[in-house]
């Protein structure tokens, strides 16, 4: 997926972003170290520099300091922002969304509320399956509207960067116009954009007698032609109860591997079925959700090397109290991620800083496990590691001035209204 790879990183701004040098940084949490998935202790090492000066030229760090030591070198008449002694810190990373699709699930929520669950809704034709008919029904262009509005509120949240999948047209020509819609989105915003197709998410109603025939068509056709328009550099196969099997899945990410696809997969979100299990087997980057995976999970990823992306957010929303165990996943040696699975049924959530004290507060992850997770982990799980991610010398300079003093205060003060200042290649976004 080559073109896709190398649009990465490009803002609607252009190639070339600005300068400006940022003075006054109470804490500057720069995450320095291996341009990799951190690990173990790694995941507390968040390499903070105290009282500290970022110089940013041509969109991109230049250097990382003290105010003295970094004075000298601003060139003339170049902006300086004082940061008012605040953290600094890198751009969230949101290593699972769904950005774009049509309607929205209000009613459905109320009925939640109302009590009924959301497999209930699912059954009734509700769930994935309206969503797919909206998203189907809507044009390119009400497709887009709707998602920059989202792509708006991640910027204002601090997020700079996100993996966007399709999944809700589940037709040839449907998919291709969802992932038009993120292609020309990149275009649009300033938010960085990294695209999935995700060809297996629900079992379409006019296959619910020929499950074999979807699987066929994803595979002698959607990847293909996906693949052909270089317009998606992931695969991702939602393995559940009620979605597909591990046997369907395994062989439509066995062709998208085939076809130069990384492959990420949902599992295991509502039953242990051996999902996890399956992501090891055929190499995936990541296994996202994971609420019911045992230790014979947890250790197939380890031998693996998969990433588990954790989306606390889902749970939440969806009023229900099986985490997943990150503990456990942390303890084991794995390098977890933390993302916000945004989409319109599941999880209606765009704010980083919300998951991140979810995480703090029902998964047991220390502020610091969750801020790596919510950046560097996270860029590396999108192979760009050595663009976003952290803030060092070289990387894009796409950071945040966040209102707080203390990083820990991110995940502390629970949905607190943040107004931060949020940078993309040096440029002021939000
Ligand atoms: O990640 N689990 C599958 N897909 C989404 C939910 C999508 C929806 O409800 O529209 C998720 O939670
Ligand atoms: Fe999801």
């Amino acid at each position: 997926m080559m073109s896709e790879k190398s649009a990465r990183g490009r803002s609607a701004m252009g190639d070339k972003g600005a300068s400006v040098a940022v003075v006054n940084c109470g804490e500057l949490v720069t995450l320095a170290g291996p341009a990799r998935a951190r690990v173990g202790r790694e995941l507390q090492e968040l390499g903070i520099k105290k009282d500290a000066a970022l110089l940013v030229l041509d969109g991109r760090i230049a250097e990382v300091g003290s105010y003295n030591d970094l004075r000298a070198r601003f060139p003339a008449g170049i902006e300086v922002v004082d940061a008012g002694g605040r953290v600094v810190m890198p751009g969230f990373v949101d290593a699972h969304t769904h950005l774009v699709f049509g309607g929205d699930r209000v009613s459905e929520f109320v009925q939640r509320v109302g009590g009924k669950t959301y497999q209930e809704i699912a059954a009734a034709g509700g769930g994935i399956v309206s969503t797919l008919r909206k998203t189907r029904e809507a044009s390119e262009a009400e497709l887009a509207d709707a998602a920059l509005r989202h792509a708006d509120w991640f910027l204002r949240g601090g997020t700079t960067t996100i993996e966007a999948k399709s999944g809700y047209g589940q037709t040839v020509e449907s998919e291709l116009k969802i992932l038009r819609v993120i292609a020309e989105l990149k275009e649009r915003t300033a938010l960085r954009m990294i695209a999935t197709v995700l060809a297996a998410h629900v079992v379409p109603p006019e296959f619910k007698q020929d499950r074999a025939g979807y699987v066929r068509l994803v595979t002698e056709e959607m990847l293909p032609a996906v693949a052909g328009h270089m317009l998606a550099q992931y695969c991702d196969v939602f393995c559940d109860e009620h979605a597909f099997t591990v046997d369907e899945a395994r062989v439509i990410l066995t062709a998208a591997k085939r076809r130069g696809f990384g492959l990420r997969m949902h599992v295991e979100q509502f039953a242990s079925d051996g999902g996890a299990q399956l992501a090891a087997e055929v190499g995936a980057t990541t296994a996202d959700h994971l609420e019911y995976t045992e230790r014979a999970g947890i250790d197939a990823l380890k031998a693996a090397g998969v990433q588990p992306v954790l989306v606390p957010g889902s749970v939440f929303a969806l009023g229900r109290s099986k985490y997943p165990d990150a503990r456990a996943m942390i303890e084991a040696g794995l390098a977890p991620v933390l993302a916000t699975d945004f989409n319109p049924g599941s999880s209606p959530m765009t704010s980083m800083a919300f998951v991140i004290s979810l995480a703090a507060l029902y998964m047991k992850m220390l502020p610091a496990e969750a801020i790596v997770g919510a950046t560097m982990n996270a860029a590396a799980s999108l192979d760009m590691a050595d663009e976003v991610g952290s803030l060092e010398p070289g990387k894009q300079a796409d950071f945040v001035i966040h209102e707080f003093r203390d990083y820990r205060e991110i995940a502390y003060y629970v949905a607190a209204p943040m107004r931060p200042q949020v940078y993309v290649a040096g440029r002021r976004v939000a």
